[in-house]
C-alpha cells in the first residue's frame, strides 16, 4: 500500500508516523512518500520518519521528494496537510482582523477566509495532479479550512474526505473521564468543521453526557475552553472553536495583547526540526503535544484504514466523524454543503449517519456559517475583492459593512503574493 503525504515536511508528520507505526496491522503501508517543496524541512522530517519506523521494524520504504507528480503516482491514498504561506501568513490571519474588532483566528472568521483564499487554488491544483497520476487514490484533507477545502475538492469531482482531530480528541477525553476504552464512546458530534456540538456520548447504548455535565463540569469546561455555567445551561459540549462565537468580545480583548499563536507555533516548530535532525531521536517527541493536532494520527489511520478496506482490523471503527456532503443530513442545508458528522466509512466512501434534528440555537449558526462557506469558496475560486467582501458580510463574526469592506481590502493586500488573481 502506497501512502503519500503532501506537506510531508510538516512538523506534524512524526505524529502521523507514530500512528502508522502503532496501527500497522490496520494500515499495512509498504511505501510512505513525503512530498514537500521545502528541502530544509523535508530532510530532517524524512530522516526522523525513517528512524521512527526502523525502531519498530516497520517495513515501509520512505521516499522524500519535491516532485508532486512522482510522489503521488499510483498512491492508494494522499493526505493533504499543508499550510500555504506558513506561519507568517497565519500571523496575518490572527492579527489583521483585530484592527477591526474582529476575532483573529486561522480558521474562523476573517482569518479563516484569508486562509481559504490562499489554500483552495493550491489544493485544487494538487488534486488535479493526483487525478492524473493516481486516479483511484483517496484524498484525505487535513488542510484547513477543512470544510471549505473539502467542498472545493468534492465540487471538482475528486474522491475526497475531510478530516479534523477535534472529534477524536473529545472522544478520548470523555473516555478517560468515564474510564472506558475510547472505542466504546459514541459521540453525537454534529455541525460544520470547527463549528460542532457534542449532544450525546453513548456508552453501550446509554447516553452518559447528562451524567458528565452533572459530575464532571469543570473537566468538560476545560475540554471546550468555555465556562462551565454555559455548558450547564446548554446541556451539550460545544467544541472549543465555539468560544470564538459565544465569547467573541472577551477573546478579542485577550488577543489584542497576547502573543499570536503563529509565533508560538513557529518557535515550537524550530525546536521540533532540531530534534528531528538529531540522529539520536527516534520516537515522537513530547514537544509535539504542544501543537493542536492531538490524536490526529489515530483519526487519520482509522479513516485511511476504513477507506482502503483493511479487512476486519479490530481497531478500525466502522463509524467515524468526517467532513462529507450533507446529502440531507441537515434538511435545512443544500445537499452539496459539507458537514462534519459521524459517517460510516466504506471502501466506496463515507456515508453520513442520520443525525437527530439540530435545535434552532445550533441550526441557525450552522446555516449562517454554511452560507458563508459557499460564498468563501466562490471568492477563492473566482477571486475579486468584491466577492471577498460579500463572504465577510455573510460571516456572523464580521457581518457589518465597515469591517467587511476594510478587511476585504486589507486581507487581499496582505495575501497578494498567495492569490493567483490579485
Ligand atoms: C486543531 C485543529 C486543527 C488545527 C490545529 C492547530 O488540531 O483541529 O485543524 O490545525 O488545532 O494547531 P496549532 O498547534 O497549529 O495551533
Ligand atoms: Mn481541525
Amino acid at each position: 500500500m502506497k501512502l503519500t503525504v503532501v506537506g510531508g515536511g510538516s512538523t506534524y508528520t512524526p505524529e502521523l508516523v507514530d500512528g502508522l507505526a502503532r496501527m500497522r496491522a490496520a494500515l499495512p503501508v509498504t511505501e510512505l512518500v513525503l512530498v514537500d517543496p521545502d528541502e530544509d524541512r523535508l530532510a530532517p522530517v524524512g530522516a526522523m520518519t525513517r528512524r521512527m519506523l526502523a525502531r519498530v521494524g516497520h517495513p515501509a520504504r520512505v521516499v522524500t521528494t519535491g516532485d508532486t507528480a512522482a510522489g503521488v503516482a499510483d498512491a492508494d491514498a494522499v493526505v493533504l496537510q499543508l499550510r500555504v504561506g506558513g506561519q507568517a501568513a497565519r500571523r496575518v490571519d490572527e492579527t489583521l482582523p483585530l484592527l477591526c474588532g474582529c476575532v483573529g483566528q486561522e480558521t474562523t472568521g476573517a482569518g479563516g477566509l484569508a486562509k481559504a483564499l490562499r489554500t483552495v487554488p493550491v489544493v485544487l491544483d494538487l488534486a488535479d495532479t493526483i487525478a492524473r497520476h493516481a486516479p483511484d487514490a483517496w484524498i484525505v484533507d487535513f488542510t484547513n479550512p477543512v470544510g471549505i477545502v473539502t467542498r472545493a475538492l468534492l465540487d471538482a469531482g475528486h474522491r475526497a474526505v475531510g478530516l479534523c482531530n477535534v472529534a477524536i480528541h473529545v472522544q478520548r477525553r470523555i473516555a478517560a473521564l468515564l474510564d472506558v476504552p475510547p472505542h466504546r464512546v459514541e459521540l453525537g458530534h454534529a455541525g460544520l468543521n470547527h463549528l460542532t456540538w457534542v449532544r450525546s456520548a453513548h456508552v453501550d447504548g446509554t447516553d452518559r453526557l447528562p451524567e458528565l455535565l452533572d459530575e464532571h463540569l469543570p473537566a468538560l469546561a476545560e475540554i471546550s475552553t468555555l465556562p462551565g455555567d454555559l455548558l450547564h445551561h446548554l446541556r451539550v459540549l460545544p467544541s472549543s472553536y465555539l468560544g470564538y462565537y459565544y465569547e467573541h468580545d472577551r477573546i478579542v480583548d485577550r488577543q489584542r495583547t497576547a502573543r499570536p499563536r503563529a509565533d508560538h507555533v513557529a518557535a515550537v516548530e524550530r525546536e521540533l526540526l532540531e530534534l528531528y535532525a538529531d540522529p539520536a531521536n527516534d520516537t515522537r517527541p513530547e514537544r509535539l503535544s504542544e501543537r493542536g493536532g492531538a490524536f490526529y494520527s489515530e483519526a487519520a489511520v482509522h479513516l485511511l484504514a476504513a477507506l482502503l478496506g483493511a479487512p476486519g482490523a479490530v481497531e478500525v471503527p466502522a463509524v467515524q466523524v468526517a467532513n462529507v456532503r450533507n446529502n440531507g443530513t441537515f434538511p435545512f442545508l443544500p445537499d452539496h454543503a459539507v458537514v462534519e458528522v459521524p459517517a460510516r466509512i466504506t471502501s466506496k466512501g463515507p456515508l453520513p449517519e442520520p443525525v437527530p434534528p439540530l435545535e434552532p440555537l445550533y441550526a441557525g449558526l450552522v446555516a449562517h456559517v454554511s452560507a458563508y462557506e459557499e460564498l468563501a469558496l466562490d471568492a477563492a475560486l473566482r477571486g475579486g475583492v468584491e466577492r471577498v467582501r460579500t463572504a465577510l458580510l455573510a460571516h456572523p463574526l464580521v457581518g457589518q459593512d465597515d469591517p467587511a469592506d476594510r478587511l476585504a481590502a486589507d486581507l487581499v493586500a496582505a495575501n497578494r503574493a498567495h492569490l493567483p488573481w490579485a
